[in-house]
């Protein structure tokens, strides 16, 4: 583990509050003290304050974005 990933860890540890942020045709920004869980009740390992949750079906690294959802032109409206 490199000293920057360690700092990481410290961060989200004590980062507050945690919010949710829909971004317009885009993924789930999620920020703060959250644990993230997989479908099986697992933690899902995470090692940055803030999160990419995929939300168009499509990237290769679920539950995160990859940036697909931009190849695919996803909307999330009409
Ligand atoms: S929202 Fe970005 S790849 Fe799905």
């Amino acid at each position: 583990m490199t000293a920057d990933a360690r700092d990481g860890d410290d961060e989200i540890k004590g980062f507050g509050a945690a919010s949710i942020v829909a971004c317009p045709n885009g993924p789930l920004l999620v920020r703060g003290d959250v644990e993230l869980l997989d479908g099986d009740g697992h933690p899902v390992p995470r090692t940055r304050p803030t999160i990419a949750l995929c939300r168009c079906g499509a990237s290769a690294v679920k539950p995160f974005c990859d940036g697909t959802h931009k190849l695919m032109r996803f909307r999330t409206e009409e």
